[in-house]
């Protein structure tokens, strides 16, 4: 008895079709899967044996070769289960073949019959629903699925459930869509950072334009909680972004109970993580934190501190927003479009500029730690600022500041304006921060005042090319969230306060 069944694998976010071969036949009893397994997909069968058991069935006394095709691609994970469960199951004549024909299923059981959530289940949904295919899925993982457009799923908790489903005895509910509640308080409010007036139009600027910054300032003096601020005044993910997002999430095993992810995730890695875990890879090219922080914000705190490769490697993504991840036997490419937010020490003891506190070695210190972060890097933060420390007077009798809620409303308005004007040019532009040379010259027209201060401003800074679009792409931001359509002289003034000069 022969049967097959569809499941997939993940190579990056690409999918890939598998089919699952099972067949009986009389000889000694063995069961074994063939087709480039690794160890998980080898350790199915203890699975498959006892979730088959919990059911009251054991497994026929005939040798069982399960096959996984094509077997030139490695098969990892445990997602592998279910397949090969329901290839068995159609074979031992306990379900009926169309039970499973014109499925893809992918689940891991438990010895109990359960069918555990998996990692990758929406995109395999997208992938069942270009195909025409119905999904056969973990429960756990059923909302995630529902998000795929015009795919029937199938979310069973057990093994037991969908045996049941197929002959009528308790029919299942297709899973509904969840979504993460974005109805959510802000927590972390803009209005608790007494002071920093500058900082704070700046990170709202940040915020509008979907730029790059980098802070530089003083240990305490606020970088952090500002940075964890820039969450809440960024707009919502629009439809497309959170099925993008949430399809890394999917793929990273990193969902939360399977809701689409609406609000921006931050992502706030540690300078002593690995590279495996900032930019991908390990035994299965798992996706890394910049591809966690895809469309959203990546905050890389105490930039310095970070290894060397791993701030080389981050070159890549801020150039090209994708990301390869190699591996021993093959590459896979992870969309990592982020918006980097870093902050550092003037210098490794933090108080360069006070030559009170300064150590012995300043301003030498200084230049070596700042020398750590590489040319390339800095030349694609839009953003430098300088964060000083508060003063005593802002700290006890502060100036009410605005709230995160209404400059969120700013923020969101300037970037309903650039989707509208960057329609046209496709989908690779949504923000400012994205338009290259090109565009920026069309849609950043500058009046006369303020277009001789930038030629004035070219030659005496002796901008590079791209220190030149930096600034023009400020100003275009600028512009927006004053809804003009030419750049001022202000604007560009402003923009080149957003400069910083390193040792
Ligand atoms: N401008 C500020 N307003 C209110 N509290 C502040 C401010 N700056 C610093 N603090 C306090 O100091 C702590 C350290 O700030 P932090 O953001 O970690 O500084 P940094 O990252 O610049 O070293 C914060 O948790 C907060 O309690
Ligand atoms: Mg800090």
């Amino acid at each position: 008895m022969f049967t097959r069944i569809q499941t997939v694998a993940f190579q990056g976010i690409e999918v890939l079709d598998v089919d699952v071969q099972v067949q009986l036949s009389p000889g000694m009893p063995k069961f074994q899967i063939g087709g480039l397994p690794d160890k998980a997909v080898a350790e199915s069968r203890e699975r498959v044996r006892a979730a088959l058991h919990a059911m009251g069935l054991a497994l026929p006394t005939k040798h069982i070769a399960v096959n996984l095709s094509p077997a030139d691609i490695q098969k990892e994970g445990s997602h592998f289960d279910l397949p090969i469960a329901l290839g068995l199951l159609v074979a031992m004549r306990a379900i009926p073949s169309d039970a499973i024909e014109n499925s893809i299923a992918l689940g891991e059981l438990a010895l109990d019959g359960k069918i555990a959530p998996v990692s990758g289940v929406l995109p395999a949904a997208i992938h069942a629903s270009a195909q025409e295919k119905n999904l056969i899925c973990p429960q756990a993982c059923g909302g995630e699925a529902a998000w795929a457009d015009d795919v029937q799923v199938l979310a069973p908790s057990s093994l037991l459930a969908f045996v049941n489903h197929v002959r009528g005895i308790q029919v299942m509910n297709p899973p509904q869509p969840e979504i993460e509640n974005i109805t959510q308080k802000i927590t972390l409010d803009l209005r608790d950072i007494k002071g920093q007036k500058s900082a704070k139009r700046a990170l709202e600027v940040v915020a509008a334009g979907g730029h790059n910054m980098l802070m530089v300032g003083p240990p305490g003096a606020g970088k952090s909680m500002l940075a964890a601020r820039l969450p809440g005044i960024l707009p919502p993910l629009e439809p497309q972004e959170a099925l993008d997002v949430t399809m890394i999430h999917s793929l990273a095993g990193k969902l939360k109970e399977g809701r689409l992810i609406r609000t921006r995730p931050f992502r706030d890695p540690h300078h002593s993580a690995s590279m495996p875990s900032l930019v991908g890879g390990g035994l299965r090219a798992n996706p890394g934190e910049v591809s966690l922080a895809h469309l959203v914000v990546l905050f890389l705190d105490e930039l310095p501190e970070f290894q060397r490769g791993v701030l080389e490697a981050l070159r890549q993504p801020l150039e090209t927003g994708k990301i390869m991840v190699s591996r021993a036997n093959a590459h896979a490419t992870y969309p990592a479009r982020v918006q980097l937010i870093a902050a550092m020490n003037p210098c490794r003891c933090g108080h360069m500029a006070d030559s009170e506190r300064a150590c012995s070695r300043a301003p030498q210190c200084g230049a070596d730690y700042q020398a750590k972060i590489s040319g390339p890097i800095l030349d694609r933060i839009d953003i430098h600022i300088d964060v000083p420390e508060v003063s005593a007077r802002e700290l006890t009798n502060p100036a009410a500041g605005e709230s995160s809620e209404i400059i969120a409303q700013r923020v969101l308005e300037t970037r309903q304006l650039q989707l509208s004007r960057y329609k046209p040019f496709g989908d690779n532009v949504r923000t400012n921060a994205e338009a290259d040379g090109e565009t920026l010259d069309r849609v950043a027209p500058l009046d006369k005042k303020s277009e001789l201060l930038l030629k004035n401003a070219t030659e005496k800074f002796k901008l590079s090319a791209r220190g030149y679009r930096r600034v023009q792409r400020v100003t275009r931001t600028l512009a927006d969230l004053e809804k003009c359509e030419i750049i001022k002289e202000h604007h560009v003034a402003e923009a080149l306060s957003y400069r910083r000069i390193y040792y």
